[in-house]
């Protein structure tokens, strides 16, 4: 996660049930390598103690105390006009009431209103409190002063009762956290469309032909690309993984509805991760094959070429933009090979146009489907090769991500 490595995070913690999340976002944001300072409200102590945030960050928690004390009046200034983003998860209905209206009586707000950074607020309350019109009214106005806003989710509420007002989870605060921090990044202002996940072609209405692919390679570098200030479309067949925040994401089957997706949309980068079938069977039964009527024969065809076909059909009139201009300025293709893995992505590289690819050998335990690490060449429409070393997934995408981001420049 290099987006947050060496950011200085302000955690401000207010006194809401929902305090113990804060605790997890802390040790989330520390591991992630972020510099993380946090703020508790007297209420928000009565929840959490400072010990509990300065075991996890591995720094002194600040509380009321130290509004009146030796550091005074700096503290607040110094933290205001240091950090990269402010972010107060969870964000009571007082504290929203107080943020909204300038009022500083505690160090968290007083700090708030000196904040030359971002701010980011959690909401987390009872439905009734946030539905309150004082509530919305006060919401409405931090928006409008460019708080953002995280949440509240739907869902099970400390009063025992159900709905809007649940603190979101902090790896959904988190998300909005590297969202804010990768706004100015290098592909700010430029569309990515990442494809993830292994195709379904429906053999009848239960079964279908699929691969083993995860989505992994392809969800992260979605996450890549929004690091990177990037407008993400990810476009993706069902998998375990939750999508990055901030992704505008496209749910898809098969290798035919990942076309006709594709074929409505332009970009300046497509990243072709996902596992796209080569073959689909000829003829989808209607009904489930039965046991009984014997072992069915299924006859395969070829699937559409999905690269192929996009890259060669520039936009038409009425897409939005000039007809006749490609659809994407950088392709960017995998080539998932258990054999002659550098001479079948020459191939692919060359035959589809890309201007990169990514070789993977799936053959390697350590690499490929399914797991973390993956142990890719990048191979280059100018003839050149990059050899990435066994590295996580994560990383893997931040490097294609950052080729990908030399070639628009
Ligand atoms: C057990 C308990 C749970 C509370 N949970 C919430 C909550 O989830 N959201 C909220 O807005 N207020 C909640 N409150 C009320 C706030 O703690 C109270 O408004 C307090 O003044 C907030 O101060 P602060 O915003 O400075 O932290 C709760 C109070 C108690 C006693």
């Amino acid at each position: 996660m290099s987006i947050l490595s060496g950011k200085h995070i302000l955690l401000g913690v207010t006194g809401s049930i929902a305090a113990y999340k804060a605790a997890d976002l802390a040790s989330k944001l520390t591991q992630a390598g972020a510099q993380v300072d946090v703020i508790l409200t007297g209420a928000g102590e009565k929840f959490v103690t400072p010990l509990t945030f300065q075991s996890v960050t591995g720094r002194r928690a600040y509380t009321d105390n130290d509004l009146w004390g030796n550091e005074a009046h700096i503290l607040h200034v110094t933290f205001g006009k240091t950090a990269d983003i402010l972010v107060i998860a969870p964000c009571t209905a007082d504290t929203m009431a107080k943020l909204a209206h300038g009022i500083a009586d505690n160090l968290l707000t007083v700090t708030a209103l000196a904040a030359a950074c971002p701010i980011l607020i959690a909401p987390a309350m009872d439905g009734g409190m946030f539905d309150h019109p004082a509530t919305r009214a006060n919401l409405a106005a931090l928006q409008s002063h460019g708080v953002l806003v995280a949440g509240p989710a739907e869902g099970y509420l400390a009063s025992g009762l159900s709905g809007k007002g649940r603190m979101v989870e902090s790896v959904e605060v988190l998300g909005h956290i590297r969202n804010v921090l990768g706004k100015r990044g290098k592909l700010a202002g430029k569309k990515i469309i990442v494809t993830a996940g292994g195709t379904q072609e429906a053999i009848d209405p239960v079964r279908i032909l699929t691969n083993h692919s995860s989505g992994r390679q392809g969800y992260a570098l979605a996450q890549a690309a929004l690091d990177s200030g990037a407008d993400v479309c990810l476009i993706t067949t069902p998998t375990a993984l939750t999508p990055p925040v901030g992704a505008r994401v496209v749910c898809v089957k098969s290798v035919q509805e990942m076309l006709d997706v594709l074929i409505n949309e332009s970009a300046d980068a497509l990243i072709m991760a996902a596992a796209a079938a080569d073959f689909r069977p000829k003829q989808v039964a209607k009904e489930k094959m039965k046991k009984r009527d014997g072992i069915p024969q299924i006859e395969l065809e070829a699937a559409p070429d999905i690269l192929k076909i996009v890259t060669s059909s520039p936009l038409g009139a009425g897409s939005g933009s000039p007809a006749g201009k490609k659809r994407f300025k950088v392709v960017v293709g995998f080539a998932a090979e258990s054999q002659d893995l550098l001479e079948n992505a020459a191939e692919k590289l060359q035959s589809k146009g890309l201007d990169f690819i990514a070789a993977n050998d799936i053959s390697a335990k350590d690499a490929g489907f399914a797991i973390e690490t993956n142990r890719i060449t990048l191979l280059f429409a100018n003839g050149t090769q990059e050899i990435l070393q066994l590295m996580s997934k994560t990383e893997a995408a931040e490097k294609i991500i950052e080729h990908t981001a030399r070639l628009l420049e």
